[in-house]
């Protein structure tokens, strides 16, 4: 299927998604939002697909912000209809998509673009990346789970300064903080993502997929971590990766993971 703001292809059991307005430094407007829900929503529960990575295209940006002349002139209830309707489709969606997503920072990642790297499960940046949140400047704030993400990975400290200054961070200071895994040169990012792929693909995607359901529930007020834990670990019990997986271990072999869970 064709998307008219992404770009997409499958290598290697993986779908690797653009976020294609350049024009527009990949600008989420609402229609990129549905497509990427469209998009990732078709490989949610394919069996041959082991993982979603998502650039930006071109050199400049991987994301600059929501589409700012979509919302110039809504009111009150139209804002928090957007804010709600992309933590839905795409920002908690992606924090709880039962495959790794991983986020390829090519450039700058400001506002709706930092929040979309922010809710993938892992970050890693071009050393040309700059990051920010510059919402006050525009007179609103992080709508996309940035107030919270942020505060989660970075410590609530750090993010009143970057939400209240409104000031961009380089790739490296994003890596100090431990908002990214790593800083690559623009030319090397996408090998290290491979690199990376290569080793989550020979592993249980199915113990991946309870792994992050319970590395989500970290944080959630209301929610006891460690009991989402005591779950998921247990229903990993009863699915075949985990038979195979430690057959293959006692018969000292490489497991081959089906991959087809019973609970996710
Ligand atoms: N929404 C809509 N359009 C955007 C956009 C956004 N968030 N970010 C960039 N664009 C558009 C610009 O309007 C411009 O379009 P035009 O050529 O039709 O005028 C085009 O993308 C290129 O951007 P430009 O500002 O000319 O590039 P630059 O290199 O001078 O500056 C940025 C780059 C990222 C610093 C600047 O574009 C910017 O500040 N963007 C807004 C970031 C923001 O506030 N995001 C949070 C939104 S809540």
């Amino acid at each position: 299927m064709n998307y008219e703001n992404l770009l997409h292809r499958e290598e290697n059991r993986v779908i690797y998604i653009t976020i294609n307005r350049p024009d527009k430094l990949n600008a989420l407007n609402t229609k990129t939002i549905s497509e990427l829900n469209h998009l990732l929503e078709l490989y949610k529960f394919n069996d041959d697909i082991k993982a979603i990575v998502i650039t930006g295209s071109g050199e400049k940006a991987f994301v600059a912000g929501a589409d700012i002349s979509e919302f110039a002139d809504f009111t009150s209830e139209q804002g928090k209809m957007l804010s709600q309707s992309g933590h839905d489709l795409l920002f908690n969606y992606i924090e709880n998509y039962p495959k790794p997503v991983i986020a390829a920072i090519n450039g700058f990642a400001l506002g709706g673009g930092f929040e979309l790297a922010l809710s993938c499960h892992i970050r890693l940046a071009s050393d040309n990346a700059k990051m920010g949140f510059p919402e006050v400047t525009l007179g609103v704030i992080p709508g996309y789970g940035g107030t919270q993400r942020l505060s989660q990975l970075a410590g609530k400290g750090k993010a009143f300064e970057l939400i209240m200054t409104a000031e961009m961070i380089k790739a490296d200071e994003a890596y100090r903080l431990g908002l990214v895994n790593y800083v690559l040169p623009q030319s090397e990012l996408m090998n290290k993502v491979n690199e990376l792929l290569e080793k989550i693909k020979t592993k249980s995607p199915v113990a991946i997929a309870h792994a992050i359901i319970a590395i989500n529930a970290n944080d959630k007020d209301g929610i006891n971590g460690y009991a989402v834990e005591v779950e998921e670990f247990g229903k990993c019990f009863e699915e075949d990766d985990f038979k195979e997986g430690t057959k293959a271990f006692l018969e000292k072999r490489k497991p081959v993971f089906k991959g087809k869970s019973a609970h996710v």
